[in-house]
Formats: C-alpha cells, sequence, structure tokens
C-alpha cells in the first residue's frame, strides 16, 4: 500500500508527453487478436496492469502472445479454435477483461472461470450474465449472501461460463444504462450466435468494439445514431467465419482518460505549454474536454489525424491557471466523460461557483463508489462537497488556498490521480495513500507529472 507525498507546485508546467496507449482500446485489440489466426503486431499498447490482464487471459486461451521491439504480437486462435484455459483466469482489477470474457466465453464449448480482486469481486454482474443466460448462454456467479443470484442483489465474481452445448441464439437487447462493455460482449456473443442479435443503448458509449470489429470484416451494423448495433452472422459464417486485421497491425491511440489528469494539472496550476501527444478523440470520449470548454478553459486541438481507425490529436494547454466557473453536467454528456468525472471534480473545485454532476449513477458500481470517493478526495482538501444518489455537487473556492490533503484512494487509480492533481494546488505537502493502483491503467503516472515539473514521490 504505497503513497504519493505531493508537493504544492511552484511554478507553471510545461512540457511534451507522448500519452500511453487507450486500455479500451487496448483491451480489444488484444482480445480481438485471439479471434484470428495471422499474427497481429499491437502498438502503442499502455503498460497497465489491466491490459495486462487481458494479455495473459488469452494466452490462457491458446494465443501465443510475445514481444517485438515494442509492439506485443499475438499469434491468435480463431474464433472457433480456442482452448480451455487449465486454469482460472485472473481478471484482476480489470473490469472490462471479465465483462468482454464473459460474452466471448458464453459461445464456447468449454468451462471457464474468472475471478479477480476485492473490487472486482463487488462489482455487478447481472447487466452482462442476464442477456447472455437469453442468448442461451450457461453462466453463473456469487450473490450477495454467497449463493447464485437470481433474486435480490446483484451476481459478483467469480463467474463460471459454459460449457455450451448448443449454439447460442441471437436476442434483442435494451440496455437500461448505456455500457460499452455490456454492448461488446453482446456483440461477441452474437457473433457466435444463431440468428442476429441487436443491442440498444440509451447513450452514446464508447464504439471501440465498432470501429475495431467492422475493420476486421466482422458482420456488424451501426445505426445513424450510433444507438443501435446489429449483428448478422448467417452470411459470414458461412463464408468461412474470419475476422482479420487488415495489415497484421493495429497502433493503439493516447488514452483521453489518461491524458485528462494532465490537462487538469495544467489548468489548475497553469503552464508555460502543456502537450499531450497522440491522444484519442473519438466523440464517445471526449466529454471531459466539452465540459471544461463549458467552464471556460481552452484546450487546443492539434494536428487531428488518424490513428488505427481512429482520430486522434495533440491536445495543448497554454498559460495561466485560467478563470474557470462551475457548470451543470448531465445526461450523454456524463457517459462521454463517465470516468473523468473525478478529475473534474477536482478542476471544479479551483473553478468559481458550483459544479453540479448529474446523470451519474453509474460511478457508484465502478472501481470504487466514486461519488463517495470523490467526494471524500475533494473534502480532505477542506472542499465543499456533497453526493446524491447519481451524482455530486462541489462548491469551487479557486481564491481560497486549499489545505494540504490525506486522501485514501480506497484502492482506485482514478480517485489516486485526481487527488494527486488537486494536491498540486494546496497550501502545503498533501498524502495520497494506497495508490498501487494507479499501474492498472498509468503505470508512468509519477514520472510523467515530474516530467512536467511537478514534485511528488512514493511512500511506502
Ligand atoms: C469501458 C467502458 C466503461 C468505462 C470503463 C471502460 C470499456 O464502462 O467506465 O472504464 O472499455 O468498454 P461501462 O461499459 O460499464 O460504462
Amino acid at each position: 500500500m504505497t503513497a504519493f507525498i505531493v508537493q504544492p507546485a511552484r511554478r507553471p508546467l510545461s512540457g511534451q508527453i507522448d500519452i500511453p496507449g487507450d486500455k479500451s482500446i487496448g483491451h480489444r485489440a488484444l482480445l480481438f487478436a485471439l479471434l484470428t489466426t495471422r499474427p497481429v503486431w499491437i502498438r502503442g499498447l499502455g503498460g497497465g496492469a489491466d491490459n495486462g490482464r487481458t494479455a495473459r487471459a488469452i494466452g490462457q486461451l491458446g494465443a501465443r502472445v510475445g514481444r517485438d521491439g515494442d509492439a506485443i504480437v499475438v499469434e491468435g486462435a480463431g474464433l472457433g479454435g480456442m482452448q480451455a484455459p487449465a486454469a482460472a483466469i485472473d481478471c484482476g482489477n480489470s473490469g472490462t477483461t471479465i465483462r468482454l470474457l464473459c460474452g466471448l466465453l458464453a459461445g464456447q464449448p468449454f468451462r471457464a472461470e474468472l475471478f479477480g480482486d476485492e473490487s472486482l469481486s463487488r462489482r455487478p454482474m447481472r447487466r452482462v450474465i442476464e442477456p447472455l443466460r437469453a442468448m442461451g448462454a450457461r453462466i453463473t456467479g456469487r450473490g450477495p449472501e454467497g449463493a447464485d443470484a437470481g433474486a435480490a442483489g446483484d451476481v459478483v465474481p467469480p463467474l463460471v461460463i459454459g460449457p455450451l452445448a448448443e449454439r447460442l441464439v441471437g436476442v434483442d437487447h435494451q440496455l437500461a444504462i448505456a455500457s460499452a462493455q455490456v454492448k461488446t460482449a453482446l456483440v461477441l456473443a452474437g457473433l457466435q450466435a444463431d440468428g442476429v442479435t441487436r443491442v440498444t443503448e440509451p447513450g452514446p458509449s464508447r464504439d471501440h468494439t465498432e470501429r475495431l470489429l467492422a475493420a476486421m470484416g466482422a458482420p456488424l451494423q451501426v445505426s445513424a445514431d450510433g444507438r443501435t448495433v446489429t449483428i448478422d452472422p448467417g452470411a459470414w459464417r458461412a463464408a468461412g467465419g474470419e475476422l482479420e486485421l487488415p495489415g497484421g497491425a493495429i497502433d493503439v491511440p493516447g488514452d483521453p482518460s489518461s491524458s485528462a489528469f494532465l490537462i487538469a494539472a495544467a489548468l489548475v496550476v497553469g503552464a508555460d505549454t502543456v502537450v499531450c501527444r497522440g491522444v484519442c478523440t473519438n466523440p464517445t470520449r471526449t466529454g471531459f474536454l466539452d465540459a471544461l470548454a463549458a467552464m471556460g478553459a481552452t484546450i487546443a486541438v492539434e494536428s487531428p489525424r488518424q490513428v488505427g481507425g481512429e482520430p486522434v490529436a495533440d491536445l495543448v494547454v497554454r498559460g495561466a491557471a485560467p478563470t474557470l466557473r462551475g457548470v451543470e453536467l448531465g445526461g450523454d454528456l456524463v457517459v462521454r466523460a463517465i470516468d473523468e468525472v473525478p478529475i473534474l471534480a477536482a478542476v471544479a473545485a479551483r473553478a468559481h461557483g458550483t459544479t453540479v454532476v448529474r446523470d451519474a449513477h453509474e460511478l457508484r458500481v465502478k472501481e470504487s463508489d466514486r461519488i463517495a470517493t470523490t467526494v471524500a478526495m475533494l473534502r480532505a482538501f477542506g472542499v465543499e462537497a456533497t453526493a446524491q444518489p447519481d451524482g455530486l455537487t462541489v462548491i469551487g473556492a479557486p481564491d481560497r488556498p486549499l489545505a494540504p490533503g490525506r486522501v485514501d484512494s480506497a484502492s482506485d487509480h482514478r480517485i489516486a490521480m485526481a487527488g494527486t492533481v488537486l494536491a498540486l494546488t494546496a497550501s502545503g505537502p498533501s498524502r495520497i495513500d494506497d495508490v498501487g493502483n494507479v499501474a492498472t491503467s498509468f503505470p508512468s503516472f509519477v514520472a510523467v507529472l515530474t516530467a512536467l515539473g511537478a514534485e511528488l514521490a512514493e511512500a511506502p
């Protein structure tokens, strides 16, 4: 259980950072490479522990995973060539690993067991298990009292999947809450099903699955509004049912959820020039940038280009800490910024007036209860903040120095990093406890922030 000791920033931040690869796209690149039978070079993987869990999982399912310089090379098994894992698959802290694997393994003729760490063992799985069961999947988990739930409460890991005797059947499923993890699980199950599978979401969740699988020749269609994905595998399967990555290589663009911490730091401290290079600007991921614009920040989006089928740009912050104002955030924007709410709340603490976040009930079931842990993190610095069932309110007071804080990150990487950024504006050294899980998404966080001129050290 390591900690960060963070010193107040003494000068504007400055520097250029190549943002490590996007975690969501990294999971998909690895998992979909398992489904091909030609080698795939994955360049620019972020190096976080969560992607590492997916890499090990595909190894257990029959892929050969090696290195070629900076690239990871995956020799896949193909959708029909996967092998039964010899041991239970450890998904660590990674909700994306476990939920995506549920969909993939639901259609396989072998049994697999999936488990994770303490945080993952509390995360709700009914949202993915129920529609998969409707497709014919055999999948059980643990209920709140130890038995398989089906009654009150949710189903949590460990999960046991399969073996499936017959083929899955397609379903038409409406998600109550937008979720790219559930959507992707159903798409992966739909690829293995008889008939058509249709998944409709109430909001625009990230669409990396659709982009990558379509590029690989999957029989998938997306509606004009982006909210319905249809998989009709009949003709595709009759023609051999192959997936193949054109060129045999994928470049993973930089993770906007990681760059958010650096952009926020540059805004609250001030920046000579801070450049986050190569950030994915997929519109399903830019809610954070839109929220900052509404708060009065100017983030330059420079050199827009395409990388790995995704829009990418360099994000640049220049100048003294701007005068920011509080905003009201809700609806689709919150879906597009769901992982950035803790760091947005930290920025809101340094903005004039009140910021209100609504429609973010999902935050209750992330790596921690992020409504509770974000509010506790803010209060640790003396910031006035309150929790609501579906969001939070932050009273910004940028003219008042923040008290040095002692933050318990609750083993949540995004709370640890948001607390660290806010600590840069405190009146004395702060301590952020239990920061080990920063390595799940952004292992170079300390090095990068230090390179920009912040002073922080790891402590036992
Ligand atoms: C992710 C989807 C989101 C996000 C998570 C990663 C993904 O979760 O919060 O960090 O890679 O598909 P939900 O699908 O539960 O919204």
